[in-house]
């Protein structure tokens, strides 16, 4: 079955005590508007919308970068769900498919609980997402009778008898496009917020005689976040289920409650991760690689059987070849290291390509940037650049040339070639210890 998911994200999330909006929170590396998405799509949404509001600008600008696909929807006054949910409905007329609505605040509905919901419209035209909670305070109730859901009443709106009801409204909603539009367009503002309540399509549903339904989920796939409190437990739990999840798919981690995961991380077959190791978003790494402890890496591909680390900072663009290497206190942005290709101490590779097997000695620094301008530089295959050299790009180094140590590399090397861009070394025969002597001398009068 078809969906379009919508998701809503205009709340102002006031209990965070933040100038950023609450969805732009990172939960595992990424907004926290994110992980609704990420389910939608996995789930296989058609389209994606999302309804912004407070904040909005920054929420748009991200959505916007990450896919110009998602459509953004404005609700000016956040006048409640229903409301949220009728931004969409011009964007949404004549679609055929169901809509699921999601929450930016909500960041662990799984899939496959999507795809559940959308079995149950087999029987009912209205699918409602719930949890049994111990503690229902503040949650919308479940009005069942048998399998049939006649209606959801507000917290505030319950009669004591209702109270008692502990099965809740986690909020996500599944229903055909053209009838949760107009049922929406029957619900008035008759209630304790005076708000449009998208809870309140049920019982206008029931009154039509359309079936409805509700499927329960775990109480922890319906976490919302309103406080930084609550955010540092998602975080919790999210990193324990990614840990399990790597573990499972047979990532050796000797310390696995150091290591942190991002939303998009993705790890192949029989790697290993040493103690106290971050991933930020955007990392990928092949099968058989080795990340060393206390290493930090955001936005880079580390391909098969390289090792990285210990300490080593691999920042966007960090593209690492078939078992190279990079050691200890390097940092690499924006560049290739070739298959083979070795970074073992104390370098900085910024804006550059490296060849097949190269070297790069210790302490070799690329100066990528003139204090205006960024500039590339392209190293050759199995090319030798000796310790503590400084590679001034723009430059091109042919394969097999040979950077000899402490150069200061300002133009471009054929293939073969030694370069000694240094002073070059004058010894004075004695003059040492006669200068000593002399220094000693000189104080001790
Ligand atoms: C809502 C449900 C309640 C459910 C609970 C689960 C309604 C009327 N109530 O209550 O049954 O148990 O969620 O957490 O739907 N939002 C907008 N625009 C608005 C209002 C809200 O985008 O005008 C967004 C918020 O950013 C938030 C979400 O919708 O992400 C839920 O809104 P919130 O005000 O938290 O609803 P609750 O009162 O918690
Ligand atoms: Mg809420």
């Amino acid at each position: 079955m078809r969906f379009a998911a919508v998701i809503l994200a205009a709340g102002k999330g006031s209990r965070m005590n933040s100038d950023l909006p609450k969805v732009m929170h990172r939960l595992a590396g990424v907004p926290l508007v994110d992980h609704a998405l990420n389910s939608a799509v996995r789930a296989g949404a058609d389209s994606i919308h999302v309804v912004v509001g407070h904040g909005g600008d920054s929420v748009a600008e991200h959505l916007a970068a990450k896919d110009p696909d998602i459509a953004i929807h404005w609700q000016r006054t956040q006048n409640g769900t229903g409301h949220a949910v009728q931004q969409v409905a011009d964007a949404l007329a004549g679609y055929d498919g169901d809509v699921i609505v999601l929450y930016g605040d909500t960041p662990f509905v799984r899939p496959e609980t999507l795809h559940a919901m959308q079995k149950a419209r087999e029987n009912a035209q209205v699918v409602v997402l719930g949890f049994n909670a111990k503690d229902p305070a503040g949650y919308g109730r479940l009005v069942m009778q048998g399998d049939s859901l006649e209606a959801i009443v507000e917290h505030k709106d319950c009669t004591e008898a209702q109270r008692a009801i502990r099965f809740c409204n986690s909020g996500v909603v599944c229903a055909p496009a053209a009838l949760l539009f107009s049922l929406l367009d029957e619900v008035g503002t008759d209630n304790a917020s005076a708000e449009v309540y998208l809870t309140d399509i049920v019982a206008i549903a029931r009154g039509r005689g359309l079936p409805c339904t509700a499927i329960a989920c775990k109480r922890s796939e319906t976490l919302g976040i309103n406080t930084r409190q609550e955010l540092a437990h998602a975080e919790k739990v999210f990193q324990k289920r990614a840990r399990k999840a790597a573990q499972a798919n047979g990532v050796a981690m000797v310390a696995p409650k150091t290591v942190h995961f991002a939303l998009d991380t993705v790890l192949g077959r029989d790697i290993t991760i040493e103690p106290n190791v971050f991933f930020g978003p955007d990392v990928t790494v092949e099968n058989g690689a080795g990340i060393r402890a206390f290493s930090h890496l955001e936005g880079c591909h580390i391909s098969q059987n390289a090792q990285i680390g210990p300490y080593a900072r691999l920042r966007p663009g960090a593209e690492i070849g078939a078992s190279a290497r990079v050691g200890n206190f390097v940092e690499i942005k924006a560049a290739g290291i070739g298959n083979g290709a070795k970074v073992n101490h104390l370098s900085y590779v910024g804006d550059a390509s490296v060849g097949a097997k190269t070297n790069i000695g210790a302490g070799v620094i690329f100066c990528n940037y003139d204090g205006v301008n960024k500039h590339r530089s392209t190293l050759g295959e199995s090319v030798f650049v000796g310790s503590n050299s400084a590679l001034v790009s723009p430059v091109e180094i042919g394969d097999e040339a040979l950077i000899g140590t402490g150069s200061v590399v300002t133009q471009n090397v054929p293939a073969g070639d030694l370069v000694l861009a240094r002073a070059k070394q004058v010894n004075k025969a004695g003059r040492g210890k006669r200068l000593m002597d002399l220094l000693r001398t000189r104080k001790n009068k």
